[in-house]
């Protein structure tokens, strides 16, 4: 829990990674409506541009900046936070919201989908919160690590992405105990499918039994994840999940993993079942 008030975000400076689309873009709006001066990092120069533009219309005297870095460069992201750190002062928060996701049966990945997911969801998170960590010590800053519940809950056509995010968890976990004495906080969300260019990707690669999961599944908005992801850190929240269905299977996971696995199984089990007997 923040004690400077209800609005720890006002004047403070947010790194956003994966800002420009989604997730980052929804969240770095609500820190714009709370009055954060923010940082907006992807890969591609024009849909930065593009999500800087949309963050001023909907608030106009809004304080946004735009660096394009690959998360996945550790020298550069190095080179970046310096750069940062002397142009706009030392952050107080780093949101590593910037991702990919691959949907595939285990064996038809190759080992390079893997790596590429290891490299973005993991690699990246780890070489940003390395390079801003003296800085938030500085700030007395949080770090928010985007996981997903795929990094909580294994599910069918998600092993290598699943990995990734459980690694992300992991990894969280043990940064939450490393910087709790140098009063630097840490939060993983755990949102569930939401609406995303990325999800609409996921798509068109799920093989059916990935898909009849996911159907039973309520599909978030942005705007949700990025409400719940800022009332989390606001509450100082660790795990951050968004609506009430996350929470229920995250309960059932660790209160009574038979009845979920089982029930998960059986739909798997269906799907499957269905493909074979299609004509
Ligand atoms: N959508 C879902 O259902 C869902 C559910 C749970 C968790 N998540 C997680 O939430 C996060 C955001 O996902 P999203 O659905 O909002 O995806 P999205 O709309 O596709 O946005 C991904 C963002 O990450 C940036 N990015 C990708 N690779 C990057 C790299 N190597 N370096 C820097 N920036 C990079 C993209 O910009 P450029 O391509 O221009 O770099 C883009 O800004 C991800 O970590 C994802 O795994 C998503």
């Amino acid at each position: 829990m923040y004690n400077d008030g209800m609005n720890p975000f006002r004047d403070s400076l947010a790194c956003v990674t994966g800002g420009s689309s989604g997730i980052g873009l929804a969240i770095a709006r609500r820190l714009a409506v709370h009055g954060a001066r923010i940082v907006l990092i992807a890969r591609t120069p024009e849909r930065l541009s593009a999500a800087r533009a949309d963050i001023v219309s909907l608030v106009p005297d809004a304080s946004v900046n735009t660096v394009p870095l690959d998360v996945t460069d550790q020298a550069a992201v190095r080179q970046a936070a310096a750069d940062i750190a002397a142009q706009w002062g030392d952050p107080r928060f780093l949101f590593n919201c910037a991702g990919d996701a691959l949907p595939g049966r285990f064996d038809r990945y190759s080992g390079q989908d893997l790596r590429r997911m290891i490299a973005v969801n993991l690699e990246g998170t780890w070489n940003m919160t390395q390079a801003f960590v003296d800085a938030l010590r500085h700030t007395g800053g949080h770090v928010v690590n985007v996981s997903s519940l795929a990094g909580l809950v294994g599910t069918t056509g998600y092993t290598a992405y699943a990995a990734s995010k459980f690694a992300v968890v992991g990894f969280s976990e043990a940064l939450r105990n490393e910087l709790a004495a140098d009063g630097v906080r840490v939060s993983v969300l755990c949102p569930g499918d939401t609406d995303t260019p990325q999800l609409a990707a996921e798509q068109e690669h799920k093989p059916p039994e990935t898909a009849a999961l996911s159907a039973r599944a309520r599909v978030l908005s942005p705007d949700q994840v990025a409400n719940a992801c800022l009332r989390g850190v606001r509450r100082g929240r660790f795990l951050i999940l968004a609506g009430g269905e996350a929470q229920l299977i995250v309960w059932l996971k660790r209160f009574a993993p038979g009845i979920l696995f089982r029930s998960m199984d059986r739909v798997v089990l269906r799907a499957r079942q269905g493909t074979r007997s299609a004509p």
